[in-house]
């Protein structure tokens, strides 16, 4: 699909075959201009190049975050930014800090480490408790989750309800708005996207007055590490997190520092500090770049699910492929998913065997656990999915 256009990628490891979109996606070669003009304008402007990153770079940023969240343009400055997204959730916790403890928490058993595991220690140290829906099995999943948010309504609302949009080790999609449209007024509503952003069309218009959606740069957006963002709703506007920064409250620096505590308007409340700006930079160039190749998130989803729907076909037509991989697949192609396909092996020390075999074997993929993630993009072709299952299947040959 786009392929010319990852060229140094390519050219660094020609025979490589790259499967993991969804884990670290390769910077497309125009990146790497963006990536130079960050450090031309730190090293010509210093100080000044803050003009530019606030009065430019980032204002731009903001209008491509809410136009792929499909929300209102006017809202863009309901977006902030930070390196990684364990800094939102450290944020929006502690905005609870304050208010009471423990706090209530609904979310699924299947959430990333970076609030998975901040979670964990918070409940350890008794500071929150929490419910977790299992995510399986997948086909009430939905239903399940809209069960625990009504039936809190009716008793004890959550404090804060988090959950993924896309999960991160199935790909399955939550459908937020079917779980959320019972949501107590009083739950704080926290949607972790990175694996529905620019994966999969998303409209988060619906929810916009309500819920906070968390997404990031590294993944299907291509923009690399260190940019993150995270829309703040209306229904934000009154948190108050003690994990705050400088950033947050630009306007009131120069008055004296002994009133209360000030934030910003809207995404400027869940600002931190001196951040590393080339992300954005990286992040606006590859927005140019689909823009002027008319490529939209509906065509990268549907170009990735073309090439999974192929793969599969020819893992199962294949009796050794079919028996070591497709039927632990973990979703059928028809659910909502979003761009990698899993593959949930008996135990992990298969997993473990099998992934090295298909390294040794030049295709790279990655592994949670017993499950293996195969991701799909646009600087894949179909020539690609003949290579991988030609490579498979020498990787599945008995003596693995
Ligand atoms: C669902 C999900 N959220 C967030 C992240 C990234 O977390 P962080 O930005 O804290 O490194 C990942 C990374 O794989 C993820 O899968």
């Amino acid at each position: 699909m786009l392929k010319p256009f990852f060229a140094q990628f390519f050219a660094f490891r020609p025979a490589h075959l790259h499967l993991a979109a969804h884990s670290h996606h390769p910077w497309p070669d125009l990146a790497l201009q963006a990536h130079q003009e960050y450090a031309i304008d730190s090293i010509r402007a210093a100080d000044h190049k803050w003009d530019k990153i606030f009065g430019q770079v980032l204002p731009e940023a903001q209008q491509h975050v809410v136009r792929q969240l499909g929300c209102d343009l006017a809202d863009a400055d309901r977006v902030t930014f930070a390196p990684n997204t364990a800094e939102f959730v450290a944020r929006l916790y502690s905005a609870f800090e304050h208010v009471k403890a423990p706090i209530r928490v609904l979310t699924t058993d299947g959430e990333f480490h970076s609030f998975a595991r901040i979670t964990r220690r918070l409940e350890e140290v008794g500071k929150v408790t929490v419910t977790r829906v299992p995510v399986r099995p997948f086909a009430t999943l939905n239903e399940r989750l809209a069960e625990s948010v009504r039936a809190s309504k009716k008793s004890a609302p959550y404090d804060l309800i988090f959950f993924s949009h896309v999960l991160f080790e199935s790909g399955y999609a939550i459908d937020p708005d079917f779980v959320l449209q019972a949501c107590p007024e009083q739950s704080v509503i926290v949607l972790d996207g990175y694996h529905a952003f620019m994966a999969r069309p998303i409209n988060h218009r619906p929810l916009a007055d309500r819920a906070f959606y968390m997404a990031g740069g590294y993944k299907y957006a291509m923009a690399g590490e260190g940019a993150c963002w995270l829309y703040v709703p209306p229904a934000g506007d009154g948190l108050c997190p003690t994990n705050t920064g400088w950033f947050s409250d630009f306007v009131g620096l120069s008055g004296t520092q002994d009133r209360p505590v000030a934030y910003g308007p809207r995404g400027m409340r869940f600002f931190g500090a001196t951040f590393d700006a080339s992300g954005l930079y990286r992040f606006n160039a590859v927005q140019h770049w689909l823009s002027a190749q008319a490529i939209d998130t509906a065509a990268i989803h549907r170009h990735a699910h073309t090439l999974q729907g192929t793969f599969i076909d020819q893992l199962t037509a294949n009796t050794a492929l079919d028996q070591a991989l497709a039927r632990h697949h973990m979703l059928p192609l028809t659910t909502p998913r979003g761009n990698f396909c899993t593959f949930e092996m008996p135990d992990e020390s298969q997993a473990v065997r099998l992934e090295a075999a298909i390294k040794a074997a030049d295709v790279y993929i990655d592994r949670r656990d017993r499950r293996l993630r195969f991701g799909w993009g646009v600087y894949h072709d179909a020539s690609d999915v003949d290579i991988a299952v030609e490579r498979l299947s020498k990787a599945v040959s008995p003596s693995v």
